[in-house]
């Protein structure tokens, strides 16, 4: 799935250069999410949209309008989600969960968030089963943080709950080639063969219902979705809609995404005031001048300094302030050690909080996995 055409690429396992994002949805043959579309959830839930769709954080959609008439028509929908488990989960791997649990409180419907710890054991090498499972564990106390509707969603461990999806993993396995998912996923001959039989895993939680599946995710997850929508109807399931993120951009500039794998450019959900405050006046990428005078004279690029970008996604959600803020730095009022000490201090509000719900949310697991209402309908269900 990479786009060799472009100066960047987008896969499940990378983002390279800077996303063209118009280019994208041309690409991958998804929709813009316009401001028609908009204004019918503002009037359907009767309420101020989500900051991150007010600032088309969340782009691009496949069928979000055929969700809406089932949600009006009465047939409902429901919202899909998930996580590949590794050590720490840093700030842009909340925004899908921040933003699913928005609409579940909207459109008051389940969510089902998937944990893939088989994923991550068949795709790197040096993860042990063990590892995984206990990541799995970290990775879920901070999805439960967010705030979900214990009874309305239902929390899932691939290796633990395999047995009630196997039914339906098969048939989806049974549908797709071989040679279609290996140049899906770039696969070569010599990966193992879970990591072909893989994508049939993540593809089934999308037919856990008999109603519209809406899939709030970053678009580099889109390939499955491809895939889904080629064989859904085959098996008597709708094909999947899907709500698009862009990616929270690294630390190290507005190009590539934040990722695990490098420490320096990522904000973990784990990093304590210090540590926060430390990496971003080091390391956040700098739309300022080189020096206060001609920072003052010609004023700063707010497209590109990732402070600001990141108080745009999510940090700063008051409109009049962030729009102060942009002109203010435009403008060279606000020096970058501002705008940096702006972005620390809301970011540490924001992690003290999801520190202290993390601490609540250990209670609460089992809530999630196994107790709450639609996890035990779940673990009565088997998925033919
Ligand atoms: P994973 O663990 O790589 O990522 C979890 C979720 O975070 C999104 N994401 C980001 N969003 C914004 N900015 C970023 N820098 C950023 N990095 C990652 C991802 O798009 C994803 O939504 N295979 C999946 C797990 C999975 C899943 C799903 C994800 C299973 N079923 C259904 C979404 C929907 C994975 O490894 O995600």
């Amino acid at each position: 799935m990479s786009e060799s055409n472009n100066d960047f690429v987008v896969t499940p396992w990378e983002v390279k250069g800077k996303v063209d994002y118009d280019k994208l949805i041309i690409q991958f043959g998804t929709q813009k999410i316009n401001e028609e579309l908009k204004q019918r959830i503002k009037s359907i839930i009767n309420d101020e949209l989500h900051v991150m769709l007010r600032r088309n954080v969340f782009f691009s959609h496949r069928d979000l309008d055929l969700v809406l008439n089932d949600y009006q028509s009465g047939k409902g929908f429901f919202l899909y989600t998930g996580r590949g488990p590794s050590l720490g989960m840093h700030i842009g791997h909340l925004i899908p969960f921040i933003f699913t649990k928005w609409l579940q409180e909207k459109f008051k419907v389940n969510v089902y968030i998937e944990i893939t710890d088989d994923e991550k054991f068949l795709r790197n090498q040096e993860y042990t089963l063990e590892q995984t499972r206990q990541w799995s564990y970290e990775n879920i106390l901070d999805i439960i943080a967010v705030g979900f509707d214990p009874d309305r969603t239902f929390i899932f461990q691939d290796t633990e709950y395999i047995r009630n999806m196997y039914p339906i993993v098969i048939k989806i396995a049974k549908k797709l080639n071989f040679s279609e998912v290996k140049a899906t996923f770039g696969l070569e001959l010599s990966s193992n063969i879970g990591t072909i039989f893989f994508p049939a895993l993540q593809i089934a939680p999308t037919m856990f219902e008999k109603r519209r599946c809406l899939i709030p995710a970053a678009i580099d997850q889109d390939p499955y979705w491809r895939l889904q929508r080629d064989i859904a109807e085959s098996l008597g399931y709708y094909k999947a809609a899907q709500i698009h993120s862009k990616f929270l951009p690294p630390l190290t500039g507005p190009e590539g995404k934040m990722s695990s794998s490098d420490p320096n450019s990522a904000i973990y959900l784990t990093d304590d005031k210090k540590t926060v405050a430390w990496k971003i006046m080091k390391y956040a990428f700098s739309g300022g001048q080189p020096t206060v005078e001609l920072h003052r004279k010609y004023g700063g690029n707010p497209d590109v300094d990732v402070a600001f970008q990141w108080l745009y996604f999510y940090f700063e959600p008051d409109d009049k302030r962030i729009k102060e803020i942009e002109e203010e730095y435009r403008s060279g009022k606000l020096l970058t050690g501002e705008l940096k000490q702006i972005l620390i201090d809301k970011l540490n509000e924001f992690l003290e909080v999801h520190r202290q719900k993390r601490e609540e949310a250990k209670e609460l697991v089992h809530v999630f996995k196994y107790d709450g209402k639609l996890a035990q309908q779940m673990w009565e269900k088997i998925h033919e």
